[in-house]
């Protein structure tokens, strides 16, 4: 009797939810969108593809590598691989039962990996706040060097209900942009540090091609702003969420450059593509099952070990390649689109962001009088 009810629930979340504009745009806006990524990379010239380079290790260390949303798809398969790179890798997830899951996981497949797991939530400053405190802590007990060499912004969600952060944020916009945000500029001093070369991977997605206008204020950046529809805008907010990562990356590898201390830290955006992942997870299942096979049948869907190839095109990139966007595996990078490169939105999101990033800190952090 359960079962018969659930299936009718089930059914019935998947006809509202076939019924609304937010499901046309993701089955028709993201596939075109895909299909123009590929599109171009098939008429781009053929750009000489470069040999992965192999991680710059500091001195008695292993390089340390940091990514998010490491506990699933597209996070775990890199943490994997990155553990058969030589990196010492540290797992950020939410749930520590996931958490120990993949580093048991990990270490059966490969013996000699180097893990490090801390549970932090992305879209809670509190929390990534905490993490960078952790971090600097056992840096310092396990007498490594104090810096990092690679961050890999990868958790995100799509969320196809409203809800909120501790912070008063949309929880997707604070998990896919406003936590990737913070984290880089928390740990930025680490990666200025660090004697080797070092990068920020921010994985962005084909859907910011959907995007064709946007505004950068506060309410916009922080979801508020897309609360007064009736119905919550899942598809566009994860579009725009990623755009946002994108502007972020172009515009962060343009300040460092311009910075008077020289150093190394390139940051990269990379795209996997379509990747049959738990992204759709809140998505009925039925329908996210059907978008997967008409997804296979066209032959646009990876799996998560071939999925990565971009984020792991983009971690291992030589040292000089900044400011680019990923795409398509095989060391290839694309152009992303018009919007993604405009240099004065970039600005405008960089100074809303900061913004935020004071707000919050002095909500965790009040200054004493
Ligand atoms: N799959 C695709 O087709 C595709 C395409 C383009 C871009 N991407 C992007 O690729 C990235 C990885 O996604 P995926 O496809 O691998 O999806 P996934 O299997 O759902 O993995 C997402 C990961 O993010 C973690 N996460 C979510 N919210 C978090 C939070 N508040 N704090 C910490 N971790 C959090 C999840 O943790 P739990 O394990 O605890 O849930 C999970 O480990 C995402 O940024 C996604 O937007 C995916």
């Amino acid at each position: 009797m359960m079962g018969i009810r659930m299936a009718i629930k089930e059914l019935w979340n998947a006809l509202q939810f076939i019924c609304s504009v937010e499901f046309w745009r993701m089955s028709v806006f993201w596939t075109l969108s895909l299909l123009f990524s590929y599109c171009r990379l098939l008429l781009a010239p053929k750009s000489k593809s470069y040999p992965r380079c192999p991680p710059a290790t500091p001195i008695n260390n292993k390089p340390v590598c940091i990514i998010t949303g490491a506990t699933s798809g597209l996070g775990k398969a890199a943490a994997y691989a990155l553990s058969k790179e030589g990196f010492c890798v540290v797992l950020v997830g939410r749930s520590s039962d996931l958490l120990l899951k993949t580093v048991l996981e990990i270490t059966s497949s490969n013996k000699d990996a180097q893990l490090k797991a801390f549970q932090v939530d992305i879209s809670s400053f509190q929390s990534i706040l905490n993490f960078n405190r952790s971090l600097q802590q056992w840096l310092s007990d396990t007498k490594m060097h104090s810096s990092v060499q690679l961050l890999i912004n990868n958790a995100g969600i799509l969320a196809t209900s409203y809800r909120l952060t501790a912070e008063g944020y949309d929880q997707m916009m604070a998990t896919n942009y406003i936590g990737a945000f913070c984290l880089a500029k928390l740990l930025l001093p680490l990666l200025i540090n660090s004697p080797v070369p070092s990068r920020i991977v921010n994985v962005t997605s084909f859907t910011h091609r959907s995007v064709f206008n946007m505004q950068v204020d506060k309410e916009t950046v922080t979801g508020k702003s897309f609360l007064r529809r009736k119905q919550y805008p899942c598809a566009r907010i994860y579009e725009y969420s990623k755009l946002c990562l994108l502007l972020f990356s172009y515009e962060l590898h343009h300040q460092l450059r311009l910075m008077e201390k020289p150093h190394q830290v390139s940051v990269i955006a990379t795209d996997p593509g379509a990747v049959e992942t738990n992204i759709m997870r809140e998505v009925p299942s039925c329908l996210s099952h059907v978008a997967f096979m008409v997804l296979k049948i066209l032959g646009l869907l990876q799996s998560p070990e071939k999925g990565i190839s971009s984020i792991i095109d983009a971690a291992l990139a030589p040292p000089d390649k900044s400011g680019v966007y990923f795409f398509g595996g095989k060391g290839r990078t694309l152009n992303s689109s018009v919007l993604s490169h405009n240099a004065e939105l970039a600005q405008e999101l960089w100074t809303t962001s900061c913004d935020l990033f004071l707000q919050s800190q002095l909500v965790v952090e009040p200054i004493s009088t």
